[in-house]
């Protein structure tokens, strides 16, 4: 695969007004590669825009909606600019007992994280593999690796993600695009809150921090990977689960996660 040279590209950032994606599109910037900003809040992404050192349009939309992706879409058609690498990283997160989740939540979050990064991607890729290049970062989780209870759907829809993206980056290989999962352990953001709960003591001290999970998936991309999964831990942790039984593996998550109050966010 022909290294990648960010300078004067221009890479579509979804989720960028906060956490990973913000990360994204600064050290992005950096490398010298131009941006398309994307998150419903305008205001954020303009004063990220006015912070970085290259050229960045804003484009307002709510991807937990058809009418939202569609929006970016056609937005994106009408820029003066032509996309080249996709940062697909926006994304809510829920947790609680499945049953006592909103049914409008669930669905919502299943649009964001599942059907607008699908609807990106399938808009993008065929210029992609016309030009036989650029590619894209699909934001998935070490979530995506076993069932998560407590957190059942978020977990599946990143499970969704992974598969997804293997699935793809199979069928286009050798086509010069590149397909990558992205698989973060715990990073403190703005994610724990928006999902309502906060990560335990030892997430607090053992989690990685947005700019570091970035710059290592910066470098798994520029290298060709279709799976990172930044941290000793939580590589080790995806490795070591294939070795048991799937019912023990899903229990010992749900002890995780009963152990971290997921199962009483209501
Ligand atoms: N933090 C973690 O522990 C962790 C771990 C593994 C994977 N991840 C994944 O990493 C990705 C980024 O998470 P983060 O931790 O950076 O979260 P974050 O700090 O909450 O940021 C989420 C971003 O998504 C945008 N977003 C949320 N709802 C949106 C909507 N309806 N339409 C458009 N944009 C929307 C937010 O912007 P607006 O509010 O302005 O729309 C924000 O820019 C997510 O896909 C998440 O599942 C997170």
């Amino acid at each position: 695969m022909t290294p990648v040279d960010w300078a004067g590209q221009w890479v579509l950032v979804t989720g960028a007004s906060a956490g990973m994606g913000r990360q994204f599109a600064v050290q992005l910037a950096k490398r010298g590669a131009n941006l398309v900003l994307c998150s419903r809040n305008e205001q954020r992404l303009r004063e990220l825009g006015d912070e970085l050192e290259t050229e960045v349009r804003v484009i307002a939309a709510d991807l937990m909606t058809d009418a939202g992706v569609q929006h970016l879409l056609d937005r994106l058609d009408a820029l003066d600019v032509r996309i080249e690498h996709v940062v697909n990283n926006a994304g809510v997160g829920g947790a609680g007992h499945f049953s006592n989740q909103s049914p409008e939540q669930q669905i919502l979050l299943t649009a964001i994280n599942c059907t607008a990064l699908v609807r990106i991607t399938r808009h993008l890729l065929p210029g992609f593999l016309e030009r036989q290049s650029g590619g894209f970062i699909q934001v998935a989780s070490t979530a995506a690796f076993q069932p998560v209870p407590y957190m059942a759907v978020y977990g599946a829809s990143k499970a969704y993600v992974l598969h997804l993206t293997q699935g793809i980056a199979e069928e286009i290989r050798d086509s010069g695009v590149r397909m990558m999962a992205l698989c973060p352990g715990p990073v403190p953001t703005e994610f724990q809150e928006r999902a309502g709960y906060e990560l335990t003591g030892l997430q607090k001290k053992n989690n990685m921090s947005a700019d570091d999970v970035v710059s290592k998936a910066l470098v798994a991309y520029e290298r060709g990977r279709r799976v990172c999964v930044p941290g000793f831990t939580n590589s080790a942790q995806t490795i070591l689960q294939r070795f048991f039984p799937r019912e023990f593996v899903t229990r010992a998550s749900a002890l995780v996660m009963r152990r971290s109050g997921r199962d009483k966010v209501a």
